[in-house]
């Protein structure tokens, strides 16, 4: 097969990778406590060490998110289900600062364990965050390394076997954006587990 190398532009990770990135919905605060949430796909683990786990969220700059974490070092990162890509992407709308995209969605709150941001009653999975570093690899994006305070789920999650567990919650695949500019989103509908000689 010949290859061929790409122009890269603007946002170039959307559109000329072809892997799936996972969808959370990230809650914040301002400092008046008025709510965002908003879809973010870019959000890793960070360190995987149990007696130190952080996340990564990458935000451009210029989304009340960032502006938010900037201003309280919070934020809770909410997965949904494929079911709930309507909402998903209601939330991605743009709205003036200090309009609670949820108010437009099915979605509703409840407390957080460990910071101010609410979770996301209906998404099966929660991440409570501080951010204990901020870096800014060009002048329009934030890169937020955040310590995890608080992982919480849907009771009766985490007793099923992890191939049960990801039909139960049935995560949507972030795709991108196609040339009209929609979102696209799929969902993943064959899960098994192979056999491996596992190293560690
Ligand atoms: C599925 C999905 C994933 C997204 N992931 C990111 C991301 O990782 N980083 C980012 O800066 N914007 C991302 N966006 C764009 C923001 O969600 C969007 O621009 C939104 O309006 C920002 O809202 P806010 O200003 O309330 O934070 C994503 C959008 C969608 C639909």
């Amino acid at each position: 097969m010949k290859k061929e190398s790409i122009d890269l532009h603007v946002m170039w990770h959307i559109d000329v990778l072809l892997q799936a990135y996972p969808v959370t919905i990230v809650t914040t605060v301002n400092k008046k406590g008025i709510l965002n949430a908003a879809p973010y796909s870019l959000v890793l683990p960070y360190c995987s060490s149990p007696k130190n786990p952080q996340m990564l969220l990458i935000v451009n700059k210029t989304w009340h998110t960032a502006k938010n974490i900037v201003e309280t070092g919070e934020f809770v990162l909410n997965y949904p289900g494929a079911g709930q890509v309507k909402d998903i992407v209601e939330t991605s709308r743009y709205y003036d600062d200090g309009v609670n995209e949820l108010e437009y969605t099915e979605f509703t709150t409840m407390a957080s364990n460990h910071v101010k941001p609410p979770r996301i009653t209906e998404c099966y999975q929660h991440v409570e965050c501080r951010v204990i570093r901020t870096e800014k690899p060009s002048n329009l994006q934030l890169n937020f390394i955040a310590e995890v305070l608080d992982i919480s789920q849907d009771q009766g999650l985490y007793d099923l076997g992890r191939v049960e567990r990801a039909k139960k919650v049935s995560a949507p695949a972030y795709l991108g954006v196609d040339e009209e500019q929609h979102h696209v989103f799929g969902e993943i509908r064959n899960i098994c587990a192979e056999e491996i000689d596992l190293f560690f």
